[in-house]
């Protein structure tokens, strides 16, 4: 049994994904153990709690400072002993001991074809703002293996989504997470939880 934690931000749609794959056995041999949230008043805490999955809450907020945060989090990480840390919509900028300790074991899901509209200032809306502004025919989302940089890591899954004309930021998102996100990321825990997913010299394989 492969034992996650979802670290969360918001809505938590992707979450919601995670959880409805477990339940309808499209993702097969994960628990989620926690979800960890920055924000107290994140719906994704109320998926949650709906499913009967414990929730914390570590704000920034209530920390001194980004140090003391950042040791916070990764201790509720910790205690919940996950082999797998999942960043669904986590818009924190990740510790970098948190991402030593589980080198390989944290993956995120982003809202574009990485290396398109990544990095730095590119999350949430502002990922297909980007999109649009730029006027490409096609993006997607992309999950991929957390390293140090930000959205540089091994990609495992992408998986394209057709723009269309009089899209807005808004409509171009629920696209994106109907037909790449939702999809990719349950599939990517399933083949993780199974084994058939390897990281080697910076880039992941799957092996069917
Ligand atoms: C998702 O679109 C996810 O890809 C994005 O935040 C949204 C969270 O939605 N993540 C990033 O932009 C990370 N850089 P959700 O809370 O409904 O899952």
């Amino acid at each position: 049994m492969l034992k996650i934690v979802v670290c969360v931000s918001g809505g938590g749609t992707n979450l919601q994904a995670i959880i409805d794959g477990i339940a309808q056995g499209t993702i097969g041999n994960v628990r989620i153990v926690r979800v960890i949230s920055n924000n107290k008043k994140a719906y994704a805490l109320e998926r949650a709690e709906q499913a009967g999955i414990e929730g914390v809450c570590v704000s920034p907020r209530d920390y001194a400072d980004r140090e003391q945060f950042n040791r916070a989090l990764l201790q509720k990480v910790e205690e919940a002993a996950p082999d797998l840390v999942v960043l669904a919509g986590f818009l924190v900028v990740i510790p970098p001991e948190l991402i030593r300790r589980y080198e390989n074991r944290i993956v995120n899901i982003h809202p574009s074809l990485i290396p398109s509209f990544c990095g730095t200032g590119y999350y949430g809306l502002k990922v297909h703002e980007a999109a649009l502004a730029r006027g490409v025919k096609v993006t997607g989302a992309t999950v991929h293996f957390v390293d140090e940089g930000t959205d540089t890591g091994p990609i495992l899954m992408q998986k394209a989504v057709a723009v269309k004309d009089g899209d807005t930021p808004e409509s171009l998102q629920r696209r994106v997470m109907e037909e790449a996100e939702w999809v990719i990321l349950p599939k990517c825990l399933d083949l993780i939880a199974a084994g058939k997913v390897t990281v080697a010299d910076g880039q992941a394989h799957i092996t069917e």
